[in-house]
Order: structure tokens, then sequence, then C-alpha cells
């Protein structure tokens, strides 16, 4: 694994090792500090859009391995319109040990991924959101204790993030049920590798519009936002066609009594989830925004040391 830039290309094998490296340096942050192994690296973030916790987790997981992070917001480095991905790519690669990018269309991250002699993450494009997805196979092993064998509901848009769970759920032996209104379902490609993936370790993959159909026996119930970033301008039709794809307390009635909800933030509280479900008992979206440092500490530590 040169590059991590979506989940489908990553062998089982190793984004099971990846994760099981991730549970053991956040036991090593808890019981005192991690060691070192990025001292003297640098790991170049550049946001096209906005960020809280891709942004901060990135930065500190680089400082609490040793090593530190430069910001190159969307007002620095004007990527692909001041200069050109592959020249942008070139010269950060002499100054950097790994880049992080956010981006709008993922072809841009995986341009700079093909023109980069150093190793790039995506850390979200509108195709996929890796990094979201790893930690929160992170959050739901420390929950349940494992993974085989569970069933994630995914209730909203089968977008970057529905991509990204899904693709990982795969690989992890997780069944996974998808309600999207019709029209904002995954896409082919994503849907044909994730059944290909769940295939062969297991899992069952399902799609369809019934929200309450998607969450029935759900050991985790996963929502995201209706209006995802570059999409504004849709926002009052999506708000409309995503209404009955809220995820509140009646819905989480027809999920295993001991399910747990996960949202990747940021919420729109009264939106895709209400502020009872968020605040409740079930909720795990606070140790899941905390689980991105962690996971990603992973991906850091094997693609940059
Ligand atoms: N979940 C997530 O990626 O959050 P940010 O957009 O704040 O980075
Ligand atoms: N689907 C959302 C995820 C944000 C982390 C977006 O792309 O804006």
């Amino acid at each position: 694994m040169k590059h991590f830039l979506e989940l489908a290309s990553v062998p089982t094998g190793e984004l099971r090792d990846l994760l099981e490296f991730a549970l053991q340096l956040k036991a090593e942050w808890k019981a005192g500090g991690n060691k070192p192994v990025l001292q003297g690296k640098t790991l170049g973030m550049i946001f096209l859009k906005p960020s809280l916790r891709t942004r901060v987790s990135f930065e500190m997981a680089m400082k609490h391995l040793g090593g530190g992070a430069i910001m190159l917001g969307p007002q620095e480095i004007g990527l692909g319109v001041r200069e050109s991905i592959p020249d942008v790519a070139r010269v950060l690669s002499g100054y950097v040990d790994g880049i992080m990018a956010r981006v709008f269309d993922h072809a841009d991250v995986a341009q700079l991924a093909q023109y980069s002699s150093v190793p790039v993450i995506n850390g979200l494009s509108d195709g996929y959101h890796p990094c979201q997805a790893l930690g929160d196979m992170l959050t739901i092993h420390e929950h349940f204790g494992a993974l085989d064998g569970l069933r994630l509901a995914f209730v909203g848009d089968g977008n970057n993030v529905a991509a990204s769970v899904a693709l990982a759920c795969a690989h992890f032996g997780v069944s996974f049920s998808i309600a999207t209104p019709e029209g904002y379902e995954m896409q082919r490609p994503v849907r044909e590798q994730a059944f290909g993936i769940a295939g062969r370790n297991g899992s069952v993959l399902e799609m369809g519009t019934r929200p309450q159909v998607a969450v029935s026996k759900a050991d985790v119930v996963y929502t995201d936002t209706w209006v995802s970033m570059g999409q504004e301008a849709e926002a009052a039709e999506r708000v409309g066609e995503f209404e009955a794809y809220q995820v509140n307390d009646e819905l989480l009635r027809h999920a295993n009594p001991n399910a747990i909800v996960m949202h990747c933030l940021p919420a729109h509280r009264g939106d895709e989830i209400t502020d009872a479900v968020m605040d409740g008992a079930q909720s795990k979206v606070f140790q899941q925004a905390e689980n991105r440092m962690h996971a990603q500490k992973a991906i850091l530590a094997r693609l940059l040391s």
C-alpha cells in the first residue's frame, strides 16, 4: 500500500492489520504517549473544503508520533488553478514526507498520487472518505469487541461516506444495509466493488429505499448530512427529498435494542439526526470523532515511516 485513496483497492488483510495497529497505537497513547516513529517527518495537508475533524486529527496525529504538519488551505496553493495538479505533486514531494488532500473531484486526489513520489492520503473527496471509515471500524470494534457478523444500517445519502463505510464493512465482514431516496443510491462501481469484497468475507450488502427495513436488526445505525460540501445550491431540494430519512427515536425502535448510533459529523441537528438521538445513550458520535485521530496514526505510521 503506497497511498490511501479509497478502500476497494486495499487488500482485506492489510486493512485488518491497520485496524489492529490503530488499536495498539490508541492503547499506547492512552498509556502515556506514542513512540516518535515519525520524528522529523512532515505531512502537507491540502484542503479545498472546510474541516474540523480531519484537519485537527491529522495534525495532532503527526505531533503525537513526533512529526509535524503544514496546512495548505484553499486560498494558498490554488491546486489545479494557480498550478497544475501534477506540478503541485512534484514540488510538494520535494519538501514533505506525505500529502493529505481534501478535494472535490476524486480524480484530483488520484492525480496527486499519480505524480507524487511521497504517499498521498485522501482526506475526503466527493467519491470517498476512507479515513473516516477506518476510524468508524475502530469505534464499532471497541464497542462490540469484534466486527465479523455485525449489521450496519446506513440511512441517508449514498455518497462519499456511505461508499467508504460500505467498503469497510465488506472488508471486515459486517453486513451493510442502506436506505436512500431514489436517485441518491451509491454509485454502481462502488456497489460492485462492495458486493465483490463482501462476498469474499461472508457479509451481505443490501440496498433499498425504506429506512425501517434497512435498520431492522441493525447493530449500528449510521447517518450523514443530506447536503454535502459543494451541494449547497441543492440544499432546499435535498432537505425535501430526505425528510423521511431522519434518524430519530421512532426509527431507532426498529433496530436492535443495543444498537449504537454513528454520524461522521458535522451534524445538522433536526435534519438527518435529532438532538435526542445524537445526545442519547446509544450515540457514539464523539468517540467516533476522536477515533479519527487514532486510526489515522496507523495510516500515517504505515505510509510515512
Ligand atoms: N467527518 C469529517 O471528516 O469531519 P470534518 O469535515 O470536520 O473534517
Ligand atoms: N458527506 C459529507 C461528509 C463530511 C465529513 C460531505 O461530503 O460534506
